[in-house]
């Protein structure tokens, strides 16, 4: 709640912390009433800093309540030290001091899952970004790094585990039934890396033997009834300790390595040292409950997590605005990984649809920002699609042009020279620059503008001289507070393809180059060319930028069937596909027939009747460019059009090709011991695709899905089936059976009914709204959780256009209401939610102002918390 307007915080005013915590000992006595926090803190004066005689002032929220300040044992009275909502002051300080703070706080009460709160039987702890202030008096900023001890004591019986940083070092019985364990982490951290848990908890133990011969002992820590899920997790984990010693040489560091699954947490997980903690929804998994596509979400963030052991902890980041030096370059590191373990195409092209379809839509909305922001007035609104997945491709680009020896050479460069300090992004270019030689001035433009660059393309073949003349256009459209925008580096990863394959581009033979365009307009001339090509451009998203090229039809399908890079032959499909539903949208809006494209079905066929092709890759080429991203690339979103337009191409091809679907079917439809492997996963992705063309044809999908939904041994065939039932008018007596049986089997499994709420949340037939409101009287739903938060309402916003955006603006109020109910129980949750109301200008009238008077309802608010105060002005 705030009692004036918030503060801009900006990066230019960065200055050194005036003190230093060495040591930091903790004292947490929990109760049911309260919790009694004790910190004593060892600060001295900070050398570097050009204040000698500053003020202590420690960061603390309007929650603590205050027993006493002591300063080097001797107790300050009221009057000697100040206080207000957010912080404590303390003057007249000398060089050194031991400062002794006693706060009492309520974690039972805390809703905001920030600090230490409570989730079902258990305590736990969220520090990042700034939650340790709602803890204790502190100086709550990652350039200041300290040494912790914590003891923590509770009641034995309801809290027989507690945990914390490091490694125990005491424990032992209390009076009164209470019990203690003391840990000390001897790894200097900033204090959003604290975590502390207790609860009844089941343990899965393993090891690891690091590649010096140290033996780590493993943890998971879950509630008893979720024993037969951590094995994925476990597997995964020991996976990324083996990987990220022989990618980047990095070994773990502690004895232990703990995580603990919590239902009741706002984001996917968190890196605190040696005691990771994980929303259940991101690491507990069983063939029986979880999708393969939850799988592998298990997957990357347990490596995520652990991949940050180094980039984050170790070296961490020296304020806010540095956020992507650690969440970028994880995200590199743990998709790479991702494609190690798994198909690096799929990876790849998974990777590049999620960037395309949100990050695009980040960069072109109201919040779009830099990789680097250069200000906040909220943090947490700054965990962003920009920060995370913009900042790993650029960290990919660092790659692309160093090759893998430089780049390994960098970042072991950086690890070493910054092992246990705060640093900025600008040291980890450094790296890149000092062991290439390489000048990364124009590069850094990457970290400081924002907005998605376009990279416009034209060729000429001169076959006269055998030269092929390719020239580039380089533009960034304007974006808040930057109206004009300076060249890029764009390292665009290239290829000639000729009638029966990829053309070398030099003497070498080589197929392959890696141009970087610089200037706003650049020419490259290919000599010795032979043949007129059809360039393959941009492979592998080589930058994040809009490629525009204009292909015809033919040239498309000729990339489709014969360029050597999969991304690329992928992407020529979804060109092919994008075209042909931009034209059929604008017929739809304009009342014309709507009429199929031969070229798209013939490619389709060709893909359905090869056996030989990759189940993963055919997969990913039958499947349109989603609404979503269908809606990013729009200049006006129109909503049902788009939708119809894809309808209608889905139903087109349905059943012209339903004989060649259901061969697929059935091909694919095959017993086998459930494994989440990149083989099987393709093929069921495949098979379950291939049901839902199935099921726009009168008859045939209903009762395939039917039976496949009854006879599923695991939950990626039985939520497909499920989803098919739930869309498929012709299916409204089956759908409802099968969301009855499934609730019946599933009622004790949280997560799954969150997937039977997001089921239902995202079925597109008319009516979504008052589905959505029964839903939130449903006993699987509950306001108190934000996994049941976004699987109804974050998904029914975001991901059930035609229902969200109906005509009456009634999904409209339905988010604005949720969003002020929510807001003070958990901004965090609350913020996310406004999304999509932000993106109001890209709609015709009246949605337009519908959207508007929302956000502007939602401005209005009194005490409204500044997260959402934040997005809803910089949006209207
Ligand atoms: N550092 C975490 C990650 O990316 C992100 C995170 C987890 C977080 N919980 C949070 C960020 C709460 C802000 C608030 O791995
Ligand atoms: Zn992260």
């Amino acid at each position: 709640m705030r009692d004036a307007l918030p503060q801009t915080i900006h990066l230019q005013d960065y200055k050194v912390s005036p003190f230093l915590i060495d040591k930091t000992d903790l004292v947490f006595d929990l109760g049911e009433d309260h919790s009694r926090v004790t910190a004593t803190l060892s600060v001295r004066r900070n050398p570097d800093s050009d204040e000698p005689s500053a003020d202590l002032v420690l960061h603390g929220s309007e929650g603590l309540d205050l027993q006493s300040v002591q300063v080097d044992g001797v107790n300050l009275k009221e009057g000697a030290y100040t206080r207000d909502s957010e912080s404590l002051t303390i003057s007249g300080l000398g060089d050194s001091a031991t400062i002794i703070t006693e706060v009492l706080i309520q974690p039972q009460l805390n809703t905001t899952m920030m600090g230490l709160y409570r989730s079902r039987t258990m305590y736990c702890t969220q520090c990042e970004a700034e939650g340790f202030r709602d803890i204790t008096y502190y100086l709550d900023r990652p350039d200041v790094m300290s040494e912790f001890t914590s003891k923590v004591i509770a009641d034995k019986v309801l809290y027989p585990v507690l945990l914390s940083n490091g490694n125990p070092i005491a424990s032992g019985d209390l009076d009164g039934g209470r019990h203690f364990v003391t840990w000390h982490d001897p790894f200097k951290k900033p204090a959003y890396l604290f975590a502390l848990v207790a609860g009844t908890l089941a343990v899965v133990e393993d090891s690891f033997t690091t590649m010096s011969g140290r033996d780590i002992k493993l943890q998971i820590f879950v509630e008893e009834k979720d024993l037969d899920k951590c094995d994925h997790a476990m597997l995964s984990l020991k996976n990324s300790m083996r990987w990220d010693e022989k990618t980047y040489g990095r070994e773990y560091d502690l004895d232990i390595f703990m995580i603990v699954a919590v239902d009741d947490f706002n984001m996917g997980a968190m890196e605190n040292k040696g005691l990771n903690i994980f929303n259940t929804s991101a690491v507990l998994a069983n063939p029986k409950t979880t999708t393969d596509a939850a799988f592998q979400r298990v997957e990357g963030i347990v490596a995520h997590e652990y991949f940050h052991n180094w980039s984050g902890n170790r070296v961490t980041c020296r304020d806010w605005f540095q956020l992507s030096l650690k969440e970028g370059f994880t995200v590199y590191r743990d998709s790479q990984f991702s494609a190690d373990m798994n198909s690096a195409t799929v990876k790849r092209i998974e990777d590049a649809t999620y960037l395309r379809t949100h990050q695009f839509a980040e960069d072109g909305g109201p919040m779009s920002h830099p990789v680097q922001p250069d200000s906040y007035m909220e943090i947490n609104n700054f965990y962003t699609l920009t920060v995370y997945e913009k900042g790993a491709e650029v960290v990919g680009m660092y790659h692309s042009l160093l090759g893998d020896e430089l780049f390994r050479k960098a970042t072991d460069l950086y690890f070493d020279r910054h092992d246990g300090q705060a640093v900025t992004i600008e040291e980890f270019v450094k790296a890149m620059e000092d062991v290439s030689g390489r000048d990364f001035t124009q590069f850094r433009r990457w970290y400081k503008q924002s907005g998605t660059p376009h990279l416009k393309v034209s060729s000429h073949y001169d076959a006269a001289d055998k030269t092929l003349t390719l020239d580039f256009a380089q533009s960034c459209p304007a974006t808040p507070g930057q109206p004009q925008k300076q060249a890029f580096v764009v390292p665009v990863k290239l290829g000639l393809v000729g009638r029966s394959g990829d053309l070398p581009l030099n003497a070498n033979g080589d197929t392959e180059m890696v141009y970087e365009v610089t200037e706003t307009n650049q020419q490259l001339v290919i000599e010795n060319i032979h043949e007129a090509p059809v360039p393959s451009l941009l492979r592998g998203l080589s930058a994040p930028v809009k490629l525009d090229y204009p292909y015809s039809s033919e040239q498309l399908a000729h990339l489709m069937a014969n360029d050597s890079d999969g991304f690329n032959r992928w992407d020529a499909g979804q060109k092919l596909s994008f075209s042909l539903l931009e034209k059929l949208t604008d017929d739809s809006l304009h009342q014309r027939p709507l009429v199929m494209d031969k070229q798209l079905v013939d490619a389709y066929d060709s893909l359905l009747s090869d056996a030989s092709l990759d189940p993963a890759m055919v997969d990913l080429m039958l499947q349109l460019p989603s609404e979503a991203q269908l809606h990013e690339e729009a200049h006006i979103i129109h909503v049902d059009a788009i939708h119809s337009a894809r309808k209608f191409v889905r139903k087109a091809l349905a059943e012209t090709l339903s004989d060649k679907f259901l061969a697929v079917y059935q091909r694919h439809n095959i017993e086998q011991v459930y494994a989440p492997e990149a083989e099987q996963i393709g093929r069921r992705s495949l098979k379950n695709v291939a049901l839902s063309y199935l099921m726009l044809i009168d008859n045939i999908g209903v009762d395939l899905a039917w039976k496949q939904f009854q006879s599923a041994d695991n939950m990626t065939d039985k939520a497909a089936a499920l989803s098919c039932l739930v869309n498929c008018p012709a299916a409204a007596v089956q759908s409802a059976a099968a969301l009855a049986e499934f609730e019946e089997q599933y009622r004790e499994e949280g997560l799954v009914m969150n997937l039977w709420l997001q089921i239902q949340a995202i079925n597109s037939q008319s009516g979504g709204l008052k589905r959505v409101e029964a839903l939130l009287e449903h006993s699987a739903f509950t306001m108190r959780n934000p996994n049941k938060i976004r699987s109804l309402i974050g998904a029914f916003c975001s991901a059930n256009p035609v229902n969200f955006h109906s005509a009456d603006g009634s999904g409209y109020q339905f988010l604005q209401e949720h969003i002020l109910a929510l807001h003070s129980q958990n901004p965090q949750v609350a913020a996310r939610l406004v999304t999509p109301l932000t993106r109001w200008k890209k709609f015709p009238e009246p949605n337009r102002q519908q959207m508007r008077d929302a956000l502007q309802r939602i401005a209005d608010e009194p005490d409204l918390v500044k997260d959402i105060y934040e997005i809803a002005t910089k949006s209207l």
